[in-house]
């Protein structure tokens, strides 16, 4: 299998990878809400996977970014397909998103992840952000079922966020 990943913008028209979108925020009218907003980039490989049934199938990631504030952006969005989690790719697109950022004139990058999403707060960091703040009980209310990931019920937002000067 190629490792060779290309990342580019979703193109005018094209559908927003839904099922990758829904992995990383399982609320869609949050998602709607910031891919209006936003910029979402989607990775694919050069050579689909194997069992791949149509050329759409190489899209194995995605993430959106916002912009925030001044020279701020959000990184609002970000997952990899399951089938192919935990071979580096996730941090690939991490890097690739805080690139673009910098492309956009961005002084800072920042990110929100639950308490209870411990691999991505290790991937966060792994890549430099730093933990910012606490919100507390973001998702307590607003998000359906309760939510629990490494046995820990997920309540509160941990942010963090990247310097690019
Ligand atoms: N168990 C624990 N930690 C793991 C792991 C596993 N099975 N797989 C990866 N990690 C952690 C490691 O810290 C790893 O760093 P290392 O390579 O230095 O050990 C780091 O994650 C990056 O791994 P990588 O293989 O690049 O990540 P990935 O391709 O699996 O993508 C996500 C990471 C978070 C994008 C992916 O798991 C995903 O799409 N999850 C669902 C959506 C989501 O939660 N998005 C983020 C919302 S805040």
């Amino acid at each position: 299998m190629s490792d060779d990943l290309t990342v580019r913008r979703l193109m005018p028209g094209e559908p927003p990878p839904w099922e990758l979108l829904l992995l990383a925020d399982p609320s869609r009218p949050r998602v709607e809400a910031y891919l209006a907003a936003g910029r979402c980039y989607v990775a694919a490989l050069a050579e689909p996977l194997a069992g791949a049934k149509r050329a759409g199938d190489a899209i194995i990631g995605v993430f959106v970014l916002v912009a925030t504030g001044p020279r701020v952006y959000e990184l609002m969005n970000i997952a990899v397909a399951e089938r192919c989690q935990g071979r580096g790719w996730g941090k690939q697109l991490v890097h690739a998103a805080i690139a673009e950022a910098r492309r956009l004139g961005a002084e800072s990058l920042e990110v929100g992840t639950g308490n209870s999403s411990l691999q991505q707060l290790a991937l966060y960091q792994k890549c430099g952000f730093r933990i910012v703040g606490v919100e507390r009980d973001f998702f307590k209310e607003g998000y359906g079922a309760e939510i629990y990931e490494n046995g820990i019920r997920c309540l509160d937002m941990i942010r963090l966020s990247l310097s690019l000067t």
